[in-house]
């Protein structure tokens, strides 16, 4: 009895210790404070931004644990940020009116100071689904949430509409991440990356302070938006435009006059795009690429005689509105020329190798299944349109239809 009394206390010991281990991160976040801040110096694990972290652990914003580290990897919570932004504006016990989140009351570990927050403007909560709101205090803040607070703590006004490769416009942050990016604060990831999903570590959270407070000592440099392998298509060409996109549907047409041929960067996407399935056991060829009006025309009237009107419509569009009237559009194929221009061409090799990597080279599926209803037409698995690879892969992404995507009729 007793050795298992004492094997159970052991226990005890041994899981409290781990649960302390586990916590070790909230003795940072709970403000017990180490004593000093620790010099940079003496933290072991910092090797990046030695400068910026010295800066803000100097000031006491961020501090070390009490084991001498940094943890510059380490996520921060909601509530760290308040508690740090606070501390850079030296308010030491708020007061403030009950903030109304659900998840939180006066007896909450940082109550005090997430109401003082709200008041101050410069973070709110969540609304879940069944119409909470939460604060989420132990959540790991996301880069994307760091932008809005310094936004609007700081009141960072000035906006170049600096463009990350993933933060697209529609983003609920995108003004203030571009906001962040013109005031030489973020300057992101190589590539010209935001990772606006990502949580934030602990050493970004130094260097984005840092530059907000020292913009004499410490600045990002500037934003380097590479050129995408596979560049859109100029938008001087005719036709309507959305977001730089060319639409070309039942609904937006082009002159009778529009005859550019093969598009030079389609042409040379395909011809890639071509050459990479071949070296991977796919065989591609391409059954239909430009067609002047007057070809069209010809086709269409062939189809309606063929097959009546209202047939031929869900599948041919009338001259001015086919999409192979850009040069843009390309009709591919597989070995076995039975599968060509059919249904059964989506259950191909070849049909699939295109669906799975089409968008790399700046193709979209232009027609897929079950949405005819929206573009007007049946299945096409095999009817591709150049966009250019970055707006390819946002599309592809998105999982819409080009209609969708860019909020157009196509009927
Ligand atoms: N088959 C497509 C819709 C075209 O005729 O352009
Ligand atoms: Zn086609």
């Amino acid at each position: 009895m007793k050795e298992q009394r004492i094997f159970k206390k052991s226990a005890l010991t041994i899981i409290t210790a781990i649960l302390v281990l586990l916590f070790m991160p909230n003795l940072e976040a709970g403000g017990i404070s180490p004593g000093k801040a620790e010099a940079a110096t003496t933290f072991p694990d910092v090797t990046d931004f030695k400068a910026e972290i010295d800066y803000l652990t100097g000031l006491e914003i961020i501090r070390g644990y009490p084991d001498g580290t940094f943890r510059p990897k380490t996520s921060i919570t909601r509530l760290d940020a308040v508690r740090m932004i606070l501390r850079e504006m030296e308010i030491e016990d708020p007061v403030a009116a009950d903030p109304g989140f659900s998840d939180m009351n006066p007896e909450t570990q940082g109550y005090a100071l997430v109401a003082k927050a709200v008041e101050i403007g410069f973070i709110d909560g969540k609304v879940l689904e069944d119409g909470r709101k939460v604060f989420d205090p132990q959540g790991k803040l996301t880069r994307a949430e760091m932008a809005k607070i310094l936004v609007e703590a700081y009141s960072l006004t000035a906006d170049d509409n600096i463009k990350f490769i993933d933060v697209s416009s529609g983003h609920w942050a995108s003004s203030h991440i571009s906001r962040l990016a013109t005031a030489n604060i973020t300057d992101g990831f190589p590539g010209g990356y935001f990772k606006p999903e990502s949580s934030l570590e602990r050493q970004h959270f130094a260097v984005f302070m840092a530059r907000l407070l020292n913009p004499s000592e410490f600045q990002a440099g500037p934003v380097v938006i590479p050129p995408p392998k596979y560049p859109a298509p100029s938008t001087d060409t005719p036709g309507y435009y959305v977001d730089g996109i060319l639409v070309v549907n039942k609904v937006h047409d082009l002159p009778s006059t529009y005859n550019p041929g093969i598009h030079p960067l389609a042409q040379t996407a395909a011809d890639e795009m071509m050459a990479d399935a071949k070296a991977q056991g796919v065989n591609l060829s391409v059954i239909s690429a430009f067609r002047s009006y007057s070809y069209q025309e010809t086709l269409y009237n062939n189809y309606v005689e063929r097959d009546g009107q209202a047939a031929a419509d869900r599948y041919s569009a009338r001259p001015g509105h086919s999409e192979h009237q850009t040069g843009l559009a390309f009709d591919f194929g597989g070995t076995n020329q039975s599968y060509w221009l059919k249904t059964s061409f989506a259950d191909t090799a070849a049909g699939r190798w295109l669906e799975a990597n089409a968008s790399k080279y700046g193709f979209i599926l232009r027609y897929p299944e079950g949405k005819e209803s929206i573009t007007g037409y049946m299945f096409e698995p095999w009817h591709f349109r150049y966009v250019g690879s970055r707006e390819s892969a946002k599309i592809k992404a998105s999982g819409k239809t080009l209609e969708e995507y860019l909020g157009v009729r196509g009927r």
